[in-house]
């Protein structure tokens, strides 16, 4: 049964939504010369701009009364103190104990920051062990690369970390394994040294079928230069399943551990971050995890109005339930965050693609959009078109990175010019008699400006978030991917679903089983569909 207050604050929220010209942001400007400031707020080192969205004074009054009714707040303390917000898995979500302050965490939540200290503490020894070339590869070589072997959380965040942070002076070189596609492992093979190889397998349940056939895959590789018994030395598991490292041959010192209240896409804080502090080196590492922290003390501490986590969700309420917008861009003008959309994919829409609620009945409104994203300028250059001129708004997020780690000044300027372009031409637009203007100085005659004026058309009022971070390091990139995960936790709370499981992905696997069997060329049911597309691969596979 819906809540009253709930239900309420939605439908005010909604008649705001349906106001004519709900959707204009230009007037807000026009109206209120004082917008940007009002509409920017700061945590710690990251600047947040809502003012390109047509968030007005009375949509960000009802978008807070709609925070209050759903309970965010209450939500947040539940979450960092412990409590079993994962409801239909009957457990906390405590991915925040990995990187709290001694004395900074509830008591129900202490145990979870106890066995953090003590996985840290071995993750550290280990780390500094293997970089000091005291723990050495079976031909007495010291290790000069990593291999992490996972998949969805188990690998996207630690890859996306790596690709932005590592520089040629760091301590290894860490690389990625995730796809079952054995393409991957075989791109991958040439670059490595097997006597100078540490393989880490990564893996919260550690029965994951691509990550243990690719650990399976590259246990053989070595096994095969080095002999199978000094192949394990090459071996460390990062899983919660310790009897399944142990039965593929990990001894307990070599298994790094972590909570089960820490979901996959929330956990490169935990062991799962172990690549991270080999390739980077610990202090790195812990800067990573201070990041973190800062953003965790800003979103228990500011009040909703200032709290970066909560305007992002509450910007995405507006954009996907009163505007009806189903996706959002993620754009980070910065090669080094290539893989930060990947990231947010898992971590947004692995989250929020529910459509049953809390109470376990059908949600009445929309969830997680559909989140995309590439590094500008690229982007620019493949799916702009579509967020300029397309027929539905995508609100796009803009991060931009105010101070590179190269000298190339001019090349930074002109990254940086072209992400502030394309916020402002989706805020401002083009009208069409500019745009007839403009081709009339260009000297096109009356009959191909009037065929072509109007492709030319930019409608404008189309949204985005500016957020800006001094410098990319491990200290501004655990802020930023913190931001995230608690924007999550605020979506979570305000669309009443679970933002913590993720049976959605269940089926696939159970179907993949019968599958497999299928293309092994066993009778199994499987649906006319599949069968047929079965019987043509066989049939490829017999011609060669
Ligand atoms: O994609 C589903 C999922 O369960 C993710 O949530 C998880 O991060 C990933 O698979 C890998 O799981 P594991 O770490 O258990 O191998």
């Amino acid at each position: 049964m819906p809540s009253p207050t709930i239900e309420s604050a939605w439908s005010a929220l909604q008649a705001l939504g349906r106001r004519p010209g709900a959707h204009a942001i230009r007037p807000l400007f026009a109206d209120d010369p004082g917008r940007p400031a009002r509409m920017t707020r700061r945590a710690g080192d990251v600047l947040l701009d809502l003012s390109r969205s047509a968030i007005s004074p009375a949509v960000m009054g009802a978008l807070l009364d709609l925070a209050r009714a759903t309970g965010v707040e209450a939500f947040r303390d539940r979450m960092f103190g412990g409590a079993a917000v994962n409801v239909t898995e009957g457990r906390g979500a405590l991915h925040t104990a990995l990187r709290a302050a001694d004395g900074a965490i509830a008591e129900a939540a202490g145990s979870a920051l106890q066995q953090a200290r003590d996985t840290q503490a071995r993750m550290r020894a280990f780390t500094e062990a293997v970089q000091g070339g005291a723990i050495r590869g079976a031909t007495g070589a010291r290790f000069s690369d990593v291999v992490n072997i996972g998949i969805g959380g188990s690998d996207l965040g630690p890859a996306m970390a790596a690709r932005a942070l590592w520089t040629p002076g760091c301590p290894m070189r860490a690389h990625y394994l995730a796809n079952v596609d054995a393409h991957a492992w075989e791109a991958l093979r040439p670059n490595l040294d097997p006597a100078r190889t540490l393989v880490l397998v990564a893996s919260k349940t550690f029965t994951t079928q691509e990550t243990m056939t690719n650990a399976h895959l590259v246990r053989g590789w070595l096994a095969q230069a080095l002999g199978a018994a000094p192949a394990t030395t090459h071996l460390a598991a990062l899983s919660t399943n310790l009897p399944a490292a142990d039965a593929f041959g990990i001894p307990p010192e070599r298994v790094f551990g972590f909570a089960d209240t820490v979901g996959g896409r929330f956990s490169m804080w935990s062991a799962i971050g172990l690549s991270l502090a080999l390739a980077l080196g610990w202090p790195a590492f812990e800067r990573l995890l201070a990041g973190a922290r800062a953003m965790d003390e800003h979103f228990r501490a500011a009040p909703l109005a200032d709290s970066l986590p909560v305007l992002l969700a509450l910007a995405e309420v507006w954009h996907a339930n009163a505007l009806g917008y189903p996706a959002r861009a993620v754009l980070p003008y910065d090669e080094r965050l290539a893989r930060f959309p990947a990231h947010l994919q898992q971590l947004e829409m692995e989250s929020l693609g529910k459509a049953v609620g809390l109470d376990g009945g059908a949600v009445a409104r929309a969830t997680g959009p559909v989140v995309f994203g590439e590094p500008g300028t690229n982007a620019q250059h493949s799916f702009m078109q579509l967020i300029h001129q397309g027929p539905t708004p995508v609100p796009v997020d803009f991060i931009l990175v105010a101070n590179p780690d190269h000298p190339h000044a001019d090349s930074h300027r002109k990254l940086l010019a072209n992400g502030l372009a394309q916020a402002e031409a989706l805020l401002v637009g083009k009208p069409l008699d500019a745009v007839q203007a403009e081709m009339r100085a260009a000297g096109a005659p009356d009959g191909q400006i009037a065929a072509i004026a109007p492709h030319r058309v930019f409608t404008g009022d189309r949204p985005s978030n500016v957020i800006i971070v001094p410098r990319l390091d491990a200290f501004t990139l655990g802020q930023l991917v913190a931001l995230y995960e608690h924007k999550v936790a605020c979506l979570g709370a305000l669309w009443g679903i679970n933002p913590f499981d993720q049976w959605g992905v269940e089926l696939g696997k159970q179907l993949a089983g019968g599958t497999l069997a299928a293309l092994e060329g066993r009778a199994v049911a499987v649906s006319p569909a599949t069968a047929a597309s079965v019987a043509e691969i066989l049939r490829l596979q017999a011609i060669g």
